[in-house]
C-alpha cells in the first residue's frame, strides 16, 4: 500500500532556490507563459497541442523545432499558419537571457507561429531555438519500443543526447519551464497500476533512453535549478495520429482498408489509453501550476484495457462507419512489450489538479471520425 505522502518525494526538499515543500505542492502560484518552444511540434501531440495554445490564446508566440522525420509542414498546416524560418537567423551568440525580449512578435498581422526545421542532436541548434523562450514543451523523440529494438543507437542519440542538448541549453537560457514527455517504458515490467515511487526498470532500449531523460530532468533541477517536469504519457490516440503506429491508429487504419487486425499474443495483454485532448489539458497544467519542478507524473486513466476489450469496442464503430466484417489475427507476442500496463493518476489528480474526462468509446468514435475524413484522397 502507498503512503499518504509518497508525492512528496525527498528530491522536493532538495530544491536548489530552498522551495518549502508547502509552497512547490500549492498549485496557486502559476504562471503563465509568453513564449513556447515545441520541439517535435509537427508530430501527433504537438500539433494537438499547438493547436490548444492557439485556441486558448490566439495570439502566443510559439517556436517550433522539427526535423520532419515524422510530423510535415502539411502536418503543421493543418492546426494553423505558421512562418517557416532558418535556424540560422537566430542569433548564435547570447547565451544571456534578455527577459525584454521574450515577446517575440507584436505585430498583429505577423503568424505567432514559427517553424525551424533542425534536429535536437545538434547542440548548436538547441542552444538558439532556446533564446528569449520561457517554456519547452519537449516532444521530439525517436517514439516507441519497436523502432528502439531495430536500431537503440538511434534511439540513444535522439532520447538522450537529444534531450541532454535541449535540457542544457534551456539552462543555459534560463527557460522558466521544461516539459519533458516521458512515457510508462522507464518502468518496465511490475505489477500495475505503475506509480511515480515505483523504481523503474527498463525492458527496452526506448524505456531506457526515456530513463535517462527523466534522469537528467531531475539533475537539471535540483542542480541548476530548471523547472523541470517529466509527464509519463500513457497510450495516446485520437485525431492526429494518422503517422502513428500505436496499437489504435494502426487498428483503425487495418480496418479501413479491409486488413486483418493483429493482435500480438493472445490480446490479454493491458494498456492504459488516453485520449489526446485530456493529454493536451495535462501538458498546459504542467507548464502553468507553481512548485512542482523535477517532479514527475504518471498522465494515463487508470483504467486497464486489454487489447482484445479495445478491438471489441472498436469493431462495432467501424462497423457504424460501414467498415464491416473486419478479422482479427493473433501472432507472436513482441519483443520488450510489457504484459500489464496501467497508471495510477492520484498524484496528478491532487497536485496538478488534472483529471481525464473522455470515455474510451467517445474518444475512438472521434478518431475513427477523423481518420475517415482524414483518409479521404490518401492511401492507407
Ligand atoms: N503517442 C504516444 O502514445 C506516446 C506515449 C508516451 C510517450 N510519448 C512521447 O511523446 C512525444 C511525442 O510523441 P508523438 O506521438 O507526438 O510522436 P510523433 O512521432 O508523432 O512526433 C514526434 C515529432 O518529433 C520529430 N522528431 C523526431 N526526431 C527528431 C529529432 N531528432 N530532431 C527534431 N525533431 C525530431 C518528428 O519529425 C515528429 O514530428 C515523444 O517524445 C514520445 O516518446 C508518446
Amino acid at each position: 500500500m502507498k503512503s499518504n505522502n509518497k508525492h512528496n518525494t525527498q528530491s522536493l526538499t532538495l530544491s536548489p532556490d530552498n522551495s518549502s515543500l508547502s509552497s512547490v505542492l500549492s498549485p496557486q502560484h502559476s504562471h503563465k507563459p509568453t513564449c513556447w518552444l515545441v520541439t517535435g511540434g509537427c508530430g501527433f501531440i504537438g500539433t494537438n497541442l499547438i493547436a490548444r495554445l492557439l485556441k486558448n490564446d490566439p495570439g502566443t508566440n510559439i517556436r517550433v523545432l522539427d526535423n520532419l522525420s515524422v510530423g510535415t509542414r502539411e502536418d503543421l498546416a493543418t492546426v494553423c499558419g505558421f512562418t517557416e524560418s532558418d535556424i540560422s537567423s537566430l542569433s548564435p551568440e547570447s547565451s544571456v537571457h534578455s527577459p525584454q525580449s521574450l515577446v517575440l512578435s507584436t505585430s498583429e498581422d505577423a503568424s505567432s507561429v514559427q517553424l525551424f526545421v533542425g534536429d535536437i542532436r545538434d547542440k548548436e541548434t538547441c542552444l538558439k531555438c532556446c533564446k528569449n523562450t520561457d517554456v519547452v514543451v519537449h516532444l521530439a523523440a525517436s517514439t516507441g519500443v519497436p523502432a528502439s529494438i531495430e536500431n537503440p543507437e538511434y534511439d540513444m542519440t535522439a532520447n538522450v543526447i537529444g534531450t541532454f542538448n535541449m535540457l542544457d541549453a534551456a539552462r543555459r537560457h534560463r527557460v522558466k519551464r521544461f516539459i519533458f514527455a516521458s512515457s510508462g517504458a522507464p518502468i518496465g515490467e511490475c505489477d500495475p497500476p505503475i506509480h511515480e515511487e515505483i523504481a523503474p526498470h527498463p525492458v527496452s532500449p526506448y524505456g531506457a533512453s526515456k530513463l535517462a531523460g527523466e534522469a537528467y530532468c531531475s539533475a537539471f533541477f535540483l542542480t541548476f535549478g530548471l523547472e523541470t517536469i517529466a509527464l509519463r504519457f500513457s497510450n495516446v490516440y485520437g485525431p492526429g495520429s494518422g503517422r502513428k503506429n500505436s496499437v489504435v491508429a494502426r487498428f483503425i487504419r487495418r480496418a479501413m482498408v479491409s486488413e486483418k487486425l493483429e493482435i500480438y499474443g493472445d490480446g490479454k495483454q493491458t494498456r492504459d489509453f488516453i485520449f489526446i485532448d485530456d493529454l493536451i489539458h495535462a501538458i498546459c497544467l504542467a507548464a502553468t501550476v507553481g512548485g512542482i519542478g523535477g517532479q514527475i507524473f504518471q498522465i494515463a486513466t487508470n483504467t486497464e484495457t486489454t487489447v482484445r476489450g479495445l478491438v471489441d469496442k472498436l469493431l462495432p464503430i467501424l462497423a457504424d462507419s460501414c467498415y464491416e466484417g473486419i478479422e482479427v489475427l493473433h501472432k507472436n507476442p513482441r519483443r520488450g512489450d510489457v504484459f500489464r500496463n496501467f497508471s495510477d493518476i492520484s498524484k496528478a489528480r491532487e497536485v496538478l489538479g488534472w483529471k481525464p474526462e473522455c470515455r474510451l468509446e467517445d474518444g475512438l468514435n472521434s478518431t475513427v471520425r477523423w481518420f475517415i475524413t482524414h483518409s479521404k484522397g490518401k492511401s492507407a
